[in-house]
């Protein structure tokens, strides 16, 4: 099994933990750190609707807890015609994390059919270097 297959299907077992009962959308995410770690998150869903949190923040926090930095590769699935991409916050969080190479891989249930550099995703990402005066 492919590194991504492999990577998909550990989104699709995540998903179905995904705590949604406001909006009924499940979310997976799976982070690949540069360490080749594997990273988990969905989202979780709150009565206060804006507590509530995607799952590529889910799975970010986790990579970071656990001591890494870089994501090579994250998958985000979620049953959608339209394919899901990761919303705009969740964009700047990945690319917090991201060099050039970093992948988003979109899933659907049946796989990942499209995948982008966070660089395509967000060209114009709010960056450190805006920070200086
Ligand atoms: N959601 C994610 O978890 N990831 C995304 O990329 C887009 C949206 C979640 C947030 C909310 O719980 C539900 O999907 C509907 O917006």
């Amino acid at each position: 099994m492919s590194d991504l297959t492999s990577l998909f299907n550990k989104a699709l077992k995540v998903r179905k933990n995904a705590y949604a009962p406001y909006s009924q959308f499940h979310v997976g995410a799976t982070v690949l750190s540069s360490n080749n770690n594997v990273y988990l998150g969905c989202n979780v869903e709150n009565v206060s609707y804006p507590n509530g949190t995607c799952a590529e923040t889910g799975a970010i926090a986790a990579m970071v807890a656990g001591g890494d930095v870089l994501i090579k590769d994250i998958v985000v699935v979620a049953d959608s015609k339209l394919l899901i991409k990761p919303c705009g916050a969740c964009l700047q969080r990945i690319f917090e994390f991201s060099n050039g190479n970093t992948k988003v891989h979109l899933a659907d249930l049946g796989g990942i059919k499209k995948t982008y550099l966070i660089s395509e995703l967000l060209p114009l990402a709010f960056n450190e270097e805006e920070l200086k005066k």
